[in-house]
């Protein structure tokens, strides 16, 4: 089963690598595996971004493995989110789950678990779920995503465990407690109309959830991790007054903030190439060749944004140059931007939040970000670095108004 599952995503990646047609049309442009003619992209194609679309195969089986055994012993209402549990099985799809975890699936879990939460407050009174509750809750809720689609062992990519729905630290849980901090606070007005480039630039909503939790924790209380605890206890309360799609958007938002900050890839000793490339390069060729086996190993982790790449690619050369890589081997060797995502997917995802959909007659589709055909870029003491958390508020700002943005961040 497993290898099974595996052999089905190395599959989908050849496909995409290998045989995508790009259809122009003015402004958008799809890739459609369906109908595969020419391979390869033109030189001269520059799109803003690319759907991929799986073809409708046996190969992509959007099995249903049954009919999710529930303890009956946890007071989250599903009913009442049944769509946004959706979206998350679809956002954590099968094999693909680990691959997607850091930008859509784990962000989407951990929204989908806040509302139900703040939901569940309607009918307990508190906006935790208590420590025997947790365990049937958790188990309850990888029941039903698994019954849609999702990774089977999504707790532990996505680090969830049952403290994680509890109060934890935080010494408040009461709604109406909390509510009582709540009484003057911008929270819903700050966050319910969020702006993604405007919340990772002046993180207006961020701001004012962290206002509320530093009234509420008493000084003798205040460990990070309690303002951590309590902030998500802000969260929880935040989701039960909006609608869970409204709700889910918000958390998405604030996390993709975060996520775009930092590079997800671990990167293990650099020696091997820093022997081939450092100081000055002996032998491009072999240089160039560690370089490449060094990349192709990073690009079995993860799918990255096009922010990630850009924070991945300065991590890597800061590193480089640590170790007397003196030379931009990125030039050198003509490193992309891309070259830092999945495998040969060539797949940048877009820094806006966004949900994988599913689709009977296309499959599984995803947004590419195709402004990624860009060199890689090596920071020079002019321009020390491309921190993407100072120029965060170059985020695209939506998926149609693309062109340029990103080279717009290089510049
Ligand atoms: C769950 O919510 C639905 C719709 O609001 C409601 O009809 C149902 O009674 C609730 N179930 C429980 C167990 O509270
Ligand atoms: C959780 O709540 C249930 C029902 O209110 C109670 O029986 C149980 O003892 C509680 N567990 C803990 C650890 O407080
Ligand atoms: C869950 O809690 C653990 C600590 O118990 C923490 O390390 C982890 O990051 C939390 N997971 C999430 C998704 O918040
Ligand atoms: C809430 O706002 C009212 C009116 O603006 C003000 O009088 C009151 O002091 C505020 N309460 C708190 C706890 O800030
Ligand atoms: C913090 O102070 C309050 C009130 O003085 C007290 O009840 C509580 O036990 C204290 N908590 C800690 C963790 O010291
Ligand atoms: C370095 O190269 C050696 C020999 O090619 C290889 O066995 C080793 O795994 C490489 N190390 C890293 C960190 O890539
Ligand atoms: C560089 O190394 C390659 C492979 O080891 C070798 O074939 C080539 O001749 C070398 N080039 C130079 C200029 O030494
Ligand atoms: C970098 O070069 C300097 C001077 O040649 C040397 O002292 C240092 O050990 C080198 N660092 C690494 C990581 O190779
Ligand atoms: C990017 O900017 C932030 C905030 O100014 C700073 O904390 C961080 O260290 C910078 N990162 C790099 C890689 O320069
Ligand atoms: C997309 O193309 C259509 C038709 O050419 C045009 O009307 C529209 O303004 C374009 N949208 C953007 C965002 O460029």
């Amino acid at each position: 089963m497993e290898l099974m599952l595996q052999f089905t995503l190395l599959l989908l990646l050849f496909c995409i690598s290998e045989s995508y047609n790009v259809v122009f049309s003015s402004n958008v442009t799809r890739l459609n595996i369906d109908e595969a003619q020419s391979p390869g992209v033109p030189p001269d194609f520059d799109p803003q971004f690319v759907l991929p679309q799986l073809a409708p195969s046996p190969l992509m089986p959007f099995t249903s493995v049954g009919v999710p055994k529930l303890s009956g012993k946890c007071p989250m209402n599903f009913s009442n989110v049944g769509n946004i549990m959706t979206t998350t099985a679809i956002d954590c799809w099968g094999s693909l789950a680990p691959y997607l975890a850091n930008v859509v699936c784990c962000p989407q879990l951990e929204a989908t678990i806040n509302i139900l939460i703040g939901q569940s407050s309607f009918s307990t009174g508190n906006l935790a779920i208590n420590e025997t509750h947790a365990q049937y809750c958790l188990s309850d809720i990888t029941q039903i995503l698994e019954a849609q689609g999702s990774y089977n062992q999504l707790h532990e990519i996505c680090s969830f465990n049952p403290t994680n729905l509890t109060q934890a630290s935080c010494p408040f849980v009461d709604l109406k407690e909390i509510e009582n901090f709540l009484y003057n606070s911008t929270i819903i007005e700050s966050c319910k109309s969020i702006d993604p480039v405007k919340e990772c630039s002046h993180n207006v909503c961020e701001n004012a959830i962290t206002d509320v939790v530093m009234n509420m924790v008493p000084n003798n209380y205040s460990k990070p991790e309690t303002i951590v605890d309590c902030k998500k206890i802000v969260l929880r309360w935040l989701a039960s007054k909006l609608d869970p799609f409204d709700a889910s958007k918000v958390f998405r938002v604030i996390s993709s903030c975060k996520i775009n900050k930092v590079c997800p890839l671990v990167f293990r000793d650099t020696k091997n190439v820093s022997n081939e490339c450092g100081h000055t390069i002996k032998n491009q060729t072999t240089c160039c060749n560690a370089l490449e086996y060094y990349i192709t190993q990073l690009q079995d982790q993860s799918f990255v944004t096009n922010l990630q790449a850009i924070n991945c690619a300065s991590s890597f050369a800061t590193s480089l140059q640590k170790a007397n890589v003196s030379t931009n081997v990125y030039d050198t060797c003509r490193v992309k931007l891309k070259d830092f995502t999945l495998q040969d997917s060539g797949c940048l995802f877009p820094s806006l939040p966004f949900d994988v959909t599913y689709d009977q007659s296309s499959g599984i589709d995803f947004k590419c970000d195709l402004n990624d055909n860009v060199a890689a870029p090596w920071p020079t003491s002019s321009h020390p670095s491309y921190n993407t958390s100072t120029n965060l508020p170059a985020v695209p700002k939506a998926t149609s108004n693309h062109k340029g943005e990103l080279n717009y961040l290089l510049c």
